[in-house]
């Protein structure tokens, strides 16, 4: 994810562009840029956030009213000043910003380049910028038509903004996938990610819809047209909300809007990678390296936090379905422990940020043993990525929220997709079951959908145990981790104590805790061990325990129970994790938000713990 903004109109467009970008950043922060057209095509762009950006402009150079500026999350190519937006088509005429993955890049690149063109940075961004300028020059014909032919090469997703050096009353903005809104001001316009740059000047938006691009002119005049050359008229809309919201796409809290981005970011992490219809999975970090990884004699799982959970979740997927032993180890515990590692070992290092210092030195300590490092990892070139042999991102998307939410149910899903391929590429899994469950990961992001439609339902609950000082989930099976996950969002944003254990293990201690004050949270989707869940369930209420109980729609034995149901979608239940995580998130968020907690922000914890 990026943020893009432009600007075309009477006043300086480098002001407008640098606010916009600051608040864009959310998006992503790890390089900007802007280019400009005054006399000619003047470019600063950076490594770091919108601020570094500004130390290298030249304040003698920016007088202009129309240009482009970007804020990258990076997908292509390493964090660096190369890579940074905006991207120069060969000739220098043509200068472009993208949010977006161009899945067929490497196949233009190649073509572009036997046609004697030369790339400076690794981004699929600059393949498309030159792709249009070989069009317009092979075809002869307008940049806007070059954009649309273009534009209809191209496999992937995209938010464009093209500024001309030929033409300086002009901008062609298009997308598919991506969001892009034009501002509509008085013989001015601009052009954002999201309207939070545009607010300020104008309440008049158009909201571009996918496979449409917009010729916006200096004199005020706009059109928009289809990817199909059909001319499209726009309603005009007003913004309503306030700069704030915006920024947080509408949500109150970052960590709010991630728990909702949940379903695209799954979608995100499963495209180009699996089909259910054709029966395949291809993880290119595998694939690349199947020959090793298919050899493991042991897998070894690292990490912290949230990511340590999912882990867990990696686990029994792996022996599960591929029937390779697995460890989990707490990275901060493996690295000082002397762990037996040798070179038929696979560690599999699993990081939101990719900073984190154990999970890195962790990786250290393998490598040096001579295992073979797998990292999964959702910001890309991150440390540990560039520190493992090889390796999947997640696309979650950037991650504001300290609590962890959509890194998790990413990260679950690329654990997901590893031990499937594993297990076909072994043969411990038959082809029908390998569709099958593909098929049911696949309709995970609509299930999660519906999931997120109890939000009422469990706000209410959160009321009534909002000041509760104790909480114990409890699951079995694959929901053991989810209890486990459960427990530390709560404890981590509203500061309540909370504790996750296998349902079982209660009676091996937690059962002391329980009485009428207790509020129990029960993950009882599992198929596989119902009867036994109903049993622990029976132990609570026979001690006065408050259940609050996670079930499959149509449940009635535990509805029975229950003094709260949490009814959601059925599915394999080695995909359940992705759907029973869904309420405790929204369980924990809403009890801290009435306990006026910063959920975004939660005391003493940090996004990326850099230290040991
Ligand atoms: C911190 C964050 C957690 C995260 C953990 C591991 O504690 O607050 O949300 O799970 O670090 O971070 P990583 O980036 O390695 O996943």
């Amino acid at each position: 994810m990026c943020g893009i903004v432009g600007y075309i109109g009477k006043k300086q467009a480098y002001d407008i562009l640098i606010k916009g970008l600051k608040r864009l950043e959310y998006r992503g922060y790890d390089s900007a840029g802007i280019a400009l057209l005054n006399g000619g095509m003047t470019l600063f762009k950076k490594a770091g956030k919108v601020i570094d950006l500004e130390k290298i402009v030249d304040k003698n150079n920016i007088y202009s009213c129309i240009g482009i500026g970007h804020t990258r999350w990076a997908t292509h190519g390493e964090p660096n000043d190369r890579n940074a937006h905006p991207h120069l088509s060969q000739s220098g005429n043509l200068a472009i910003i993208h949010n977006g993955i161009i899945e067929n890049y490497a196949s233009i690149k190649a073509e572009l380049q036997t046609r004697g063109y030369v790339f400076h940075s690794d981004t699929d961004t600059e393949v498309l910028v030159n792709l249009i300028e070989e069009v317009q020059k092979a075809e002869n014909t307008s940049l806007d038509n070059a954009v649309r032919i273009a534009l209809n090469e191209v496999v992937g997703a995209y938010a464009i903004v093209i500024l001309n050096k030929n033409n300086p009353n002009q901008l062609i903005a298009a997308r598919k996938g991506s969001p892009l809104v034009i501002g509509i001001g008085l013989d001015e316009f601009f052009i954002a990610s999201d309207a939070s740059p545009i607010i300020e000047y104008t309440k008049n938006v158009v909201y571009l819809d996918d496979q449409e691009y917009a010729v916006i002119n200096m004199d005020g005049s706009y059109s928009i047209r289809t990817l199909g050359n059909i001319e499209k008229s726009h309603v005009i809309k007003k913004l309503e909300f306030s700069l704030e919201k915006i920024e947080k796409g509408g949500f109150d809290h970052f960590m709010l809007k991630e728990i909702y981005e949940q379903p695209k970011a799954i979608e995100d992490a499963l495209r180009g990678r699996m089909s259910a219809q054709q029966g395949w999975i291809k993880l290119s970090g595998i694939t690349d390296y199947l020959n090793r990884i298919d050899k493991a004699e042991r897998f070894i799982i690292t990490a912290c936090g949230t990511s340590w959970h999912s882990g867990l979740i990696g686990e029994y997927l792996i022996e599960d379905l591929a029937r390779v032993p697995v460890e989990v180890e707490y990275a901060s515990e493996f690295r000082y422990r002397n762990p037996i590692l040798h070179e038929m070992d696979v560690v599999i290092a699993i990081s939101q940020s990719g900073e984190t210092a154990d999970t890195l030195a962790a990786i250290e300590i393998a490598k040096s043993r001579q295992a073979f490092i797998y990292g999964i990892c959702n910001v890309i070139g991150a440390s540990i990525p560039r520190a493992s042999h090889s390796g999947s991102y997640t696309h979650a998307g950037p991650e504001i929220g300290v609590a962890s939410t959509k890194a998790f149910s990413t990260q679950i899903t690329l654990l997901t997709l590893i031990a499937l391929q594993l297990a076909h590429s072994k043969g411990t899994i038959s082809t029908p079951k390998l569709r099958e469950i593909l098929y049911e990961l696949e309709q995970i992001p609509k299930k999660i959908e519906e999931t997120l439609l109890l939000n009422d339902s469990i706000k209410e609950i959160a009321s009534i145990y909002k000041n509760a000082t104790n909480f114990l989930y409890l699951g079995r099976g694959y929901n053991f981790p989810v209890a486990l996950e459960g427990a530390l969002k709560l404890k981590e944003i509203s500061y309540i104590h909370a504790e996750g254990y296998p349902a079982a293990e209660m009676k091996h201690g937690p059962i002391a805790l329980i009485d009428e004050n207790m509020p129990v949270v029960f993950l009882a989707t599992n198929k596989s061990a119902y009867e036994k869940i109903v049993s622990n369930v029976q132990e609570v209420k026979a001690r006065k325990g408050k259940i609050i109980a996670v079930v499959h729609k149509g449940d009635t034995q535990i509805r029975a129970l229950a003094d709260h149901i949490i009814e959601v979608p059925e599915t394999e239940e080695i995909l359940s994790p992705l759907i029973t995580i869904v309420p405790l998130q929204l369980l924990a968020y809403h009890i801290a938000i009435m306990r006026g907690c910063n959920v975004d922000q939660p005391r003493n914890l940090a996004k990326s713990v850099t230290v040991e």
